[in-house]
């Protein structure tokens, strides 16, 4: 289970999270919206310990960031934004690398070779990353992700350059991952798959979380009819004056 609370993250002088809190159940799979620059990435990356937070708290199946660090790596996979993955190691190397660094080498070949079949990697195994290409990349840093026992999995934007292949394979994947009790957060544009795949939708604006909710509550929400799709809600709610303004209505 992952919990986050007053997430407030400032770069100098910019806001960029503004004392956002939420958590994501063992599991479930909530999706993280919000237009470009509200915030998603630096949730995430806060999440991760990669960025120092200005204040607030994130937790993982109990353990805190700030006092237990390792506990919270080790339960944790981030699949960022932008792959940052080793050029100069093999495919296989590189994936071998991660599940050490996590020491989880049990049933490591078998693990490893469903992963580059199901993401059409198994050939390019003995090649440098360097000679991937960027969706193949985008590929790596997703079995990366699945190959050690994390119990939170973060997404940012994991669909984007993916072929439509590797895309199923990613969402059977994450729903693979909640029937095993994993908590997942996903940051995402997609709409309608943020739809289909998602538990809950929590959609920031300028730092802000605006709304949170199911499906149905955000409809309520928005002051929509049952049909609305997530696109008619999210341009609702996120448009200057939204609803949540002009009705103040609490937790928006
Ligand atoms: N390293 C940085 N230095 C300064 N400001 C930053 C930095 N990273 C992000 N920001 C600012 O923080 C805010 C939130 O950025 P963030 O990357 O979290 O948004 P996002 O929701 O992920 O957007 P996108 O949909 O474009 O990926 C923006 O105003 C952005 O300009
Ligand atoms: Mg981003």
């Amino acid at each position: 289970m992952l919990i986050v609370r007053n997430l407030t993250k400032y770069y100098r002088t910019v806001q960029a999270l503004d004392n956002v809190s939420f958590s994501v159940a063992d599991g479930e799979i909530v999706g993280l919206l919000g237009p470009n620059g509200a915030g998603k990435t630096t949730t995430l990356r806060a999440i991760t310990g990669i960025i120092k937070l200005t204040e607030g708290e994130v937790e993982i199946d109990g353990f805190s960031l700030a006092k237990d660090e390792q506990e919270v790596k080790r339960r944790l996979a981030y699949v960022p934004e932008v792959p940052n993955p080793f050029e100069m190691l093999t495919v296989i190397e590189h994936i071998r690398f991660i599940a050490m660094a996590y020491n989880t080498m049990s049933g490591f070949d078998e693990r490893s070779e469903r992963l580059l079949h199901r993401f059409d990697l198994y050939e390019r195994r003995n090649d440098l990353v360097l000679t991937l290409s960027k969706g193949m990349k985008q590929k790596l840093a997703i079995i990366c992700a699945f190959i050690h026992d994390a119990r939170t999995i973060l997404f940012d934007e994991p669909l984007i350059g993916i072929d439509p292949k590797g895309a199923r394979e990613l969402k059977d994947m994450i729903i693979e991952a909640k029937e095993n009790g994993c908590s997942v957060l996903i940051s995402t544009h997609m709409l309608d798959t943020a739809e289909r795949l998602c538990d809950r939708i929590i959609i920031l604006r300028s730092g802000q979380k605006i709304a949170e909710g199911t499906l149905a509550e955000l409809q309520e929400r928005a002051r929509l009819t049952q049909d609305a799709t997530l696109e008619d809600m999210f341009l609702t709610l996120t448009a200057e004056g939204s609803a949540s303004e002009s009705t103040g209505l609490p937790g928006l």
